[in-house]
C-alpha cells in the first residue's frame, strides 16, 4: 500500500513527508494505523546525525499509538480493530531476559531491530523498489507501519491516542523508572534533575509511589512550574552561575540527600550530580538520559563506598506489554495527568516544527495527529 511518511534522507537536514510503500505483515507482524505520534529527543538524536547506530534513509518516529489494521499468519496477541500502543522496547514474554523477572529487555528481536528491518531480515518499506530500513522496530511518523506482534501494547479502546501515544516512549521512560526501576517507598525524599517530558513522568511517578518530598532541578522556571503541578514540592533552577544544585539538595535534607535521584537531561555532567545529590547510606541514583558518543560518567569512589547505588534503565524499566496498559488504565481512572504533558499538536507536513519546538525547549510535547 501507499503511505505517506517523515523520511530521514541525510543525517543534520530536515526530513522529507513523501508516499512510500508499505507490505503487509507477514507472520507474526501487524500492520497498525497510526493516529497520534509524539516528537521525541531520540528522533532528534538520530537526525542530528550524532547516534552511532544510526543510518539513512528510514522512517523516524517510535511514540505512537493508534489501531489494529491487519495482522499476519499466525498473530495471537491482537486482532484488527485492538487499540495499540508502539514499542521501541518489546516485551516477547519467553525469552531468557523476560523469564527473569529482573529487567524489561527482551532479547527476541533484538538484532534485527538494531539493523531497521523485520525478525525475518527484510524491511516492509520501500520506494520505487528500493527497500527503505524501519526506525527503533517503529517508524511511527507515518500513516501506517508493520511492527511484529510483541512490539504492540493493546490498550483500553477509550484512550485518546493523541494523549496515550505519551507512554510509547518519554512519560513511560519517567514513570517507570520510579515506579518500576527505582520503586520509591512511601515517604521518601525524591530528586528529579531535567524537567522535560522523562523527567515530569518521573516526578509524577515519585508522587504516585507515595514520596513525601520531590525536589526539582532543571534550567526553566517555566518547566518547574509544570513540575510543581505534578507533585514537586520543592524547586530549584539551575545554571545561575553560583547556583550549586547538590549543595542545595544537601541543605534540604539536613545534609544527608535524597533516598532517590532521578537524572533525565543526557548530560554527565549532571549525571554525576544526582549521584552526589543521593543519600549517604541507601541513596539510589537513576541514571535516564542517552549521552553523547563517547562521553563516560565519572563518579568517585568514595561516594559508592559510602552506600550509594547508581542505576539505569532503558524505558524506565518499564515492561512494554504489561505495564504500558495498566498506565493507560491509570489515567483513565483520572489518577495521572497526561494531558499536561502535551504542549502542541502539529500536523505529519510540521514534523521539522515539531524538532525546531524541542531544540528551542519549547513546551514540553508535540504530538502529531493524522
Ligand atoms: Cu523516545
Amino acid at each position: 500500500m501507499k503511505i505517506r511518511a517523515a523520511v530521514l534522507e541525510e543525517f543534520g537536514q530536515p526530513l522529507q513527508v513523501q508516499e512510500l510503500d508499505l507490505e503487509g505483515p507477514k507472520a507474526g507482524e501487524v500492520l497498525v494505523k497510526i493516529e497520534a505520534c509524539g516528537v521525541c529527543h531520540t528522533d532528534l538524536y538520530t537526525a542530528s546525525g550524532a547516534d552511532p547506530s544510526g543510518y539513512v534513509p528510514t522512517v523516524l518516529g517510535h511514540e505512537g499509538a493508534g489501531f489494529v489494521e491487519a495482522v499476519g499468519e499466525g498473530v495471537t496477541l491482537v486482532r484488527p480493530g485492538d487499540h495499540v500502543i508502539t514499542l521501541f522496547s518489546p516485551e516477547c514474554g519467553v525469552c531468557i531476559h523476560c523469564t527473569s523477572g529482573k529487567t524489561n529487555l527482551c532479547m527476541a528481536i533484538r538484532e534485527t531491530q538494531g539493523q531497521g528491518v523485520m525478525p525475518d531480515g527484510t524491511p516492509r518499506l520501500s520506494r520505487d523498489g528500493e527497500p527503505i530500513r524501519h526506525f527503533m522496530g517503529t517508524s511511527t511518523f507515518a500513516e501506517y507501519t508493520v511492527m511484529p506482534e510483541i512490539a504492540l501494547a493493546k490498550i483500553n479502546k477509550e484512550a485518546e491516542s493523541d494523549v496515550v501515544c505519551t507512554l510509547a516512549c518519554g512519560a513511560a521512560t519517567g514513570l517507570g523508572a520510579a515506579m518500576y526501576r527505582a520503586q520509591v517507598e512511601p515517604g521518601s525524599t525524591c530528586a528529579v534533575f531535567g524537567t522535560g517530558l522523562v523527567g515530569l513522568g518521573a516526578v509524577a511517578g515519585c508522587k504516585i509511589q507515595g514520596a513525601e518530598r520531590i525536589i526539582a532541578v532543571d534550567l526553566s522556571a517555566d518547566r518547574l512550574e509544570v513540575a510543581k503541578h505534578y507533585g514537586a514540592t520543592d524547586l530549584i533552577v539551575a545554571g545561575g552561575g553560583d547556583v550549586d544544585p547538590v549543595q542545595q539538595i544537601l541543605d534540604m535534607t539536613d545534609g544527608f540527600g535524597a533516598d532517590y535521584t532521578f537524572e533525565a537531561t543526557g548530560l554527565v555532567g549532571v549525571m554525576a550530580q544526582a549521584v552526589e545529590a543521593a543519600r549517604m547510606g541507601w541513596g539510589v541514583c537513576t541514571v535516564l538520559g542517552v549521552a553523547g558518543k563517547g562521553e563516560t560518567l565519572a563518579i568517585v569512589p568514595r561516594f559508592l563506598i559510602t552506600g550509594r547505588t547508581v542505576i539505569g534503565g532503558s524505558f524506565g524499566g518499564t515492561r512494554g506489554r504489561t505495564n504500558v496498559p495498566q498506565l493507560v488504565d491509570m489515567y483513565l481512572e483520572g489518577n495521572l495527568d497526561l494531558d499536561g504533558f502535551i504542549s502542541h499538536r502539529i500536523t505529519l507536513d510540521e514534523v521539522n516544527k515539531g524538532f525546531e519546538l524541542m531544540e528551542a525547549q519549547d513546551g514540553i510535547r508535540s504530538v502529531i495527529t493524522f
